[in-house]
């Protein structure tokens, strides 16, 4: 008789436990996003200027892989050569101004015939409304147009399911060390 009473409240544990589970996963995927039909589509413009500074002793970004064949290739972007950027992202034009995130990634020097660098990158918001956010970029990169055009491929946090582009523009380039400021203007629509 004990023994069955022990073995109905085991029971008992079990099914609120079961409850307590469902109930909980229940919440949980409240988190997750709703579906695409149930969602309301933003479009949002971000400004910022992008600073390349292979040159100096801190450089955000170094070259990491070269292909042996191009060892007495003496250009700055020799074919089937890999860099890896952390470059960082300001308001304004002057890399004194302020800081608002940073574009992490790769460049790959991908033209066999002509200059062209494809970018793989993550730019990353450290402040304002999209801190924590990123927006992912796949796209060549013709570095000798001073205007550019990206593909935006992705994001995260605030910029799920992102989809656009970004116009570049090179506003400043230094031939000796290969420093740079891009203006962007990304335009994501996102949920
Ligand atoms: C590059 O490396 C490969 C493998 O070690 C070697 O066979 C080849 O001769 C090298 N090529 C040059 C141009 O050094
Ligand atoms: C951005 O978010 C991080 C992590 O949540 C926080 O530590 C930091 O203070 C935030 N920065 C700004 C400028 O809001
Ligand atoms: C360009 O780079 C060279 C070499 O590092 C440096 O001496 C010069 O000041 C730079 N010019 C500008 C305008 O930054």
């Amino acid at each position: 008789m004990k023994l069955i009473k022990r073995v109905n409240f085991v029971s008992f544990c079990a099914l609120i436990l079961c409850m307590v589970t469902i109930t909980f996963l229940r919440q949980h995927s409240a988190v997750s996003p709703p579906l695409p039909h149930q969602m309301l589509e933003k479009e949002t413009v971000l400004h910022f200027f992008l600073h390349d500074t292979p040159g100096g002793n801190s450089p955000s970004a170094v070259r990491v892989v070269q292909t042996n064949r191009t060892v007495h290739d003496t250009s700055r972007t020799p074919f089937g050569t890999v860099w890896v950027v952390d470059d960082p992202l300001t308001e304004g034009p002057d890399p004194k101004s302020t800081v608002i995130g940073n574009s992490r990634g790769l460049y790959v020097s991908a033209g066999q015939k002509e200059l062209m660098l494809v970018a793989y990158l993550d730019f990353g918001f450290t402040s304002g409304e999209f801190n924590g956010s990123s927006i992912s970029v796949l796209s060549r990169n013709p570095v000798t147009d001073i205007e550019r055009e990206f593909a935006v491929v992705g994001g995260r946090g605030k910029f799920r399911m992102a989809r656009g582009f970004a116009n570049l523009k090179c506003i400043f380039y230094n031939e000796s060390n290969g420093d740079s400021i891009v203006e962007y203007t990304m335009v994501v629509r996102h949920y």
